[in-house]
């Protein structure tokens, strides 16, 4: 397929990136960027910044850094903006966070981080039971949805920027399930009238990021843009979205793990999987209600991956179990434990352990980066609506009604890579190769 209506435009001028929630993956992400940009650190586990892409034969030896063949804004045109609840700056809630090492990676830059401040979050306590939050817009819903289109506005103003897009970085809020307020635009701003209990915080930041042309991610489970009335705004106005909930710790190692046993046709029994840790999200999913939005999220990994329908008898019925638990000693550094129970040939039974001793924030600021560079990417593409091809980042990703999610992460690679290769009008790439062996047969044929 040819692509010559979506040609990116070039990455002039300044991207302000805006995130809700000035927590610990905000603060290690803005942190993380500003290292970079001095050359105090490297911001390792980013795509954008590391990656490098195949084009054309094997034989070409083309394989330029991803950075260098599509247009990304640089590192040095980002400018942060945040909403938090709490009024703690960047440089308070970084050293809160306590993933970071406060004298290498927080002092050096404190003054940059001093600057950060949240603005007043759209915010109420019922969607995210464990928090109290001081810093908070006054009114209800649809002043909240006007006030965060006005500080969208305002933001862009003050720092000069070109473009801006939104990664929603807050809280996991409490489980929701798509209904009637949601299926329709005009039902979901009838519902912010009507201060309905079916829109949460960060619908509203998502509405008004549409509203305001911005690109919108979503790094939580929540629904949020995963609606049919904000996915087809976003459609209709031409504004790229992606979601749902970064895919990091676990669920990256289960998208890892999964395709290569079904991949091999090993037959798998059950899959539990555990996690400690003890920092301030791990707080919030001690609450049921915000568990159930997170465990939704990992359970469906595997279901999607295995198809348990096309191979009934090596996935029918496995056991599947999630659990987090909160566990203060371990701040951010989270363990997660994954014992799978698998069968092979003539089905003997065999075992896999894992024991990720992962950082959360560590694994989830890079993928901040990369969706918010691609996101700009793709806007500046003229491509609106849901961004499949960003799934390779997300543990739920967000997909048209008609097909199902794809998680296999090496998938969901060449998704992204060849969704590159395509806005630059380069050919795709299927890994046929037999032309390298073919030519010579016909050729010693006399063909
Ligand atoms: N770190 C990871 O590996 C990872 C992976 C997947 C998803 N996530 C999700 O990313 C989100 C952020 O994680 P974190 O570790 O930074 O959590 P955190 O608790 O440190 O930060 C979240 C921040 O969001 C704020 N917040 C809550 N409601 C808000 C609202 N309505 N508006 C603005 N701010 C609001 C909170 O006050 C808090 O400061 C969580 O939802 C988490 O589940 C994290």
């Amino acid at each position: 397929m040819r692509n010559d209506q979506y040609t990116p435009r070039p990455a002039q001028g300044r991207l302000g990136i805006l995130l809700p929630g000035l927590g610990a993956v905000s603060t290690t992400f803005i942190a993380g960027v500003e290292l970079a940009r001095r050359g105090l650190a490297r911001p390792i586990g980013s795509v954008t910044q590391y990656g490098t892409i195949r084009l054309g034969k094997r034989t070409d030896k083309r394989s330029p850094r991803i950075k260098d063949f599509v247009p990304l804004a640089e590192l040095n045109d980002l400018v942060f903006g945040a909403w938090d609840p709490f009024p703690q700056d960047a440089y308070e809630s970084a050293l809160n966070a306590g993933v970071l090492d406060r004298f290498v990676h927080i002092e050096p830059i404190a003054d940059f981080l001093k600057t950060v401040k949240p603005m007043p979050a759209a915010f109420d306590q019922r969607y995210v039971k464990k928090l109290e939050g001081i810093n908070v817009k006054p009114g209800r819903k649809r002043a909240w949805a006007d006030a965060l289109r006005e500080d969208i506005r305002r933001f862009k103003a003050e720092n000069g920027c070109d473009r801006l897009v939104m990664v929603w970085c807050g809280s996991t809020e409490v489980y929701i399930k798509a209904g009637p307020a949601h299926a329709s635009l005009e039902a979901f701003e009838a519902a912010i009238d009507a201060d309905d209990d079916a829109i949460a915080p960060s619908m509203l930041y998502a509405y008004a990021a549409i509203m305001e042309g911005v690109p919108y991610a979503n790094g939580a489970p929540n629904l949020s843009a995963d609606i049919p009335a904000l996915t087809a705004l976003a459609q209709e106005r031409g504004v790229p979205v992606a979601g749902k909930d970064f895919k990091t710790g676990q669920t990256l190692m289960k998208t890892i793990i999964a395709p290569g046993l079904k991949a091999r046709m090993l037959g798998l029994e059950g899959w539990f999987s555990t996690n400690i840790l003890g920092n301030r999200d791990g707080e919030v999913l001690d609450d049921p209600e915000s568990f159930k939005t997170k465990e939704e999220s990992k359970l469906s990994v595997l279901e999607h991956i295995l198809q348990p329908e096309m191979y009934p008898d090596l996935y029918k019925n496995f056991y599947h179990k999630v659990r987090i638990n909160y566990y203060p000693p371990r701040g951010d550094a989270k363990e997660g434990w994954d014992a799978i129970d698998i069968r092979g040939w003539l089905d003997y039974p065999m075992q896999i352990k894992v024991d990720f001793l992962c950082r959360d924030s560590i694994l989830a600021a890079p993928i901040v980066l990369d969706l918010a560079l691609f996101l700009d990417l793709a806007s500046r593409s003229g491509l609106g609506g849901i961004q499949e091809w960003l799934s390779f980042f997300l543990k739920s990703p967000m997909h048209a009604p008609e097909v199902y999610p794809e998680h296999d992460l090496f998938i969901q690679q060449m998704k992204l890579k060849n969704t590159l290769r395509w806005l630059m009008g380069e050919e795709q790439i299927t890994h046929l190769g037999l032309e390298y062996y073919l030519a010579e047969a016909e050729a010693a044929a006399g063909i």
